[in-house]
């Protein structure tokens, strides 16, 4: 027969030993009697608090179904993983993030002060980021962003506790300049929405376009987020008597601009370049043949030929009956990062440099390919890839046209 041994803790002895427990609990979870694994493997999820992560997304106005897709690969990849990252339970609070940046900032900061989330994943609007971006680092909170691009968040406004999974507003558009001089035309029209991101997007193409010898005849700045009528847009395009048209337009906008291109007998006509985004695969479907032939720059395609993107792109399809698109892709991999630099800290949040440590040196293959951080930015670092819109098996799709390689953010406005 066994007996246990009890022992009494005197009242300093009891208090003392509280006090380390419930530090324990605000640092991380509550490892297993063992001590810490010797290798970056979860704990098991028993004793340790939820991991609390605020997603602030555009649920409502022109980029809501970008918000849908990121949210739907991002919940994908949690799924996959059991819903658990170092031993603790995955938990999302959601918040709408709309396009009004003084809005969304005070979504940030009721996710932060109120809701206490470990950190915050998400934002689509680089006019959203700007705003929040001194409250993350001021407060020194980590923010993954999964989508806006502003340039200026890896570069003058870096901070070291913001994250991109996603690209800069540079990275699809510096190639692309390059590749239409050489490919479609000498004089181009520019038409991109007018906020911070159109704003990124067409410095880019023309810092490479202008630099190889193109000219630029005029750019267009349409109201954001809604342009209301387009016809005057595209009827001052039309009579530009530019080579081509180079756009960025996204979701809602995207729809509205590429069908008008088409109604007004531009599609195959007058040739159409973009950031690719405005022909992506969640708009395609509502242009239809309106955006044949378009030709854009971006980090991925449907069809791209690895074999974390076939399964990817087939459970996506599963899940939603849609195909995957850029945006889903995104989330998937921003759900990546966070589950493996919360493993790789055993479920420790509190230890931010360890977090952020943690979360720079974060690498896989997902869907687009190998996935890295840039360690000097936090962006991350890929292919970019040159690709036309054309008919695939009855359905319309981008086709890679070409690999331009890997492209990391300059880190500086020297190439726009
Ligand atoms: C942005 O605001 O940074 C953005 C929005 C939609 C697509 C791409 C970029």
């Amino acid at each position: 027969m066994t007996h246990k041994r009890t022992t009494r803790l005197s009242r300093r002895q009891f208090l003392k030993a509280a006090g380390a427990a419930a530090g324990a609990l605000a640092a991380g979870p509550v490892l297993s009697a063992c001590g810490p694994a010797a290798t970056t493997a979860a704990p098991t999820a028993t004793a340790s608090p939820p991991l609390k992560i605020g997603i602030l997304l555009p649920y409502s106005d022109i980029y809501a179904a970008l918000g849908e897709s990121i949210t739907a690969g991002m919940e994908m990849y949690f799924e996959s993983v059991g819903n658990t990252a170092g031993g603790r339970k995955i938990e999302l609070t959601k918040e709408d993030e709309g396009t009004k940046p003084d809005e969304a900032l005070q979504k940030a900061r009721k996710l932060v002060e109120q809701d206490k989330v470990d950190l915050v994943a998400g934002i689509v609007s680089s006019g959203v980021a700007a705003a929040c971006r001194d409250f993350f680092d001021e407060t020194q909170n980590v923010l993954i962003i999964a989508n806006a691009g502003s340039n200026a968040l890896t570069r003058a406004a870096k901070s070291k506790y913001i994250f991109r999974t996603s690209f800069t507003n540079w990275q699809p558009n510096w190639p692309l300049g390059t590749w239409a001089y050489e490919n479609v035309g000498k004089k181009a029209m520019i038409s991109v929405p007018d906020y911070g991101a159109g704003h990124d997007m067409e410095k880019a193409f023309m810092n490479s376009f202008q630099a190889a010898g193109g000219e630029v005849l005029g750019q267009q700045y349409t109201p954001f987020p809604n342009m209301g009528d387009p016809a005057p847009f595209i009827t001052e395009l039309a009579n530009s008597g530019a080579d081509f048209i180079y756009a960025f337009y996204s979701g809602g906008a995207a729809v509205t601009f590429v069908k008008a291109y088409g109604d007004f007998g531009l599609t195959g006509t007058l040739p159409f370049v973009c950031a690719g985004f405005a022909v992506e695969e969640d708009v395609l479907p509502a242009q239809g043949n309106a955006a044949l032939g378009a030709k854009s720059g971006l980090h991925w395609a449907l069809r791209l030929d690895n074999e974390v993107n076939k399964k990817f792109t087939a459970d996506y399809k599963t899940r939603t009956s849609k195909d995957a698109n850029v945006f889903a892709v995104q989330g998937y991999d921003t759900g990546r990062v966070i589950v493996e630099a919360i493993n790789a800290t055993q479920g420790n949040t509190g230890d931010k440099d360890k977090l952020i440590e943690a979360i720079a040196g974060v690498t896989f293959d997902g869907p687009r390919g190998a996935f890295k951080m840039d360690p000097n930015t936090h962006n991350v670092i890929q292919h970019i890839y040159i690709r036309d819109v054309q008919e695939v098996d009855g359905a319309l799709h981008n086709v890679i046209l070409k690999d331009v390689g890997e492209i990391a953010d300059p880190g500086d406005d020297s190439k726009g």
